[in-house]
């Protein structure tokens, strides 16, 4: 199904904390440390492909053949607000990535994002993209997000990290653009009225920031 471009994290470390974020009785502050951790396991499994090349290390003992990482540098672009909740736990597993960020939010009545802020690091097109945000809806936010992206030079493989998705947004973001793979730790049953994925777990940036 979605011919590989849709990767499920469905480790059962992934999948335990996923039932925990959705529980509506979890505090904030425990909601914003399991997307931190869920955002850490999934970086994991979105940098699984990294080119390596060799290395020439001495240990105590002797000469050791390594691999390091080799290619393109990355860098990781949350979508405000609630994205920034991912970013740490990305930022953990590759401490030397840049982060850019896109601000926009979902106009209530037509569910279309309305961006407010962009700032990219200015060597955006020469490095490899994980666009962050747990929840990809309709899919609006994203594409808008990865189309912004493109015409800022960004090439080759595009990554979106989400924690839910629901499969209207998979299917919209995928025939979006050719070249992006989705990695996400569920695929949900689908969208309610409001646009909101249903089971879900609610509004990610509220639950994040304990706005509501
Ligand atoms: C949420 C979420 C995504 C978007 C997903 O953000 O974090 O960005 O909605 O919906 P879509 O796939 O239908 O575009 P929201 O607009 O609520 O803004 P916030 O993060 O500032 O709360
Ligand atoms: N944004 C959210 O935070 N949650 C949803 O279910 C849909 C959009």
């Amino acid at each position: 199904m979605y011919d590989g471009r849709v990767v499920v994290v469905d480790h059962p470390m992934v999948q335990h904390k996923l039932s925990i974020l959705r529980d509506a009785r979890t505090s904030s502050m425990q909601f914003r440390e399991l997307v931190r951790e869920l955002a850490m396991f999934e970086a994991y499994e979105a940098t699984r492909d990294l080119p390596l090349e060799d290395a020439v290390v001495q240990t105590p003992l002797a000469t050791a053949w390594c691999k390091t990482i080799s290619g393109k540098k990355l860098a990781i672009v949350p979508i405000l607000r609630a994205g920034l909740g991912m970013v740490d736990g990305v930022l953990q597993l590759i401490p030397a990535a840049r982060v850019g960020h896109l601000g926009m939010y979902r106009d209530e009545s037509t569910h279309k994002p309305v961006p407010y802020y962009a700032k990219l690091p200015e060597d955006i097109a020469s490095r490899a993209v994980l666009v962050v945000d747990p929840m990809l809806a309709t899919g609006g936010s994203a594409i808008s997000a990865v189309r912004y992206l493109r015409e800022q030079g960004v090439s080759g493989t595009l990554k979106v990290m989400v924690i839910v998705a629901a499969p209207q947004g998979i299917e919209a973001l995928l025939a979006a653009d050719d070249d992006l793979v989705i990695y996400t730790c569920s695929v949900d049953d689908g969208l309610n009225d409001d646009a909101y994925i249903v089971p879900g777990l609610g509004d990610a940036g509220d639950r994040i920031f304990g706005t509501k």
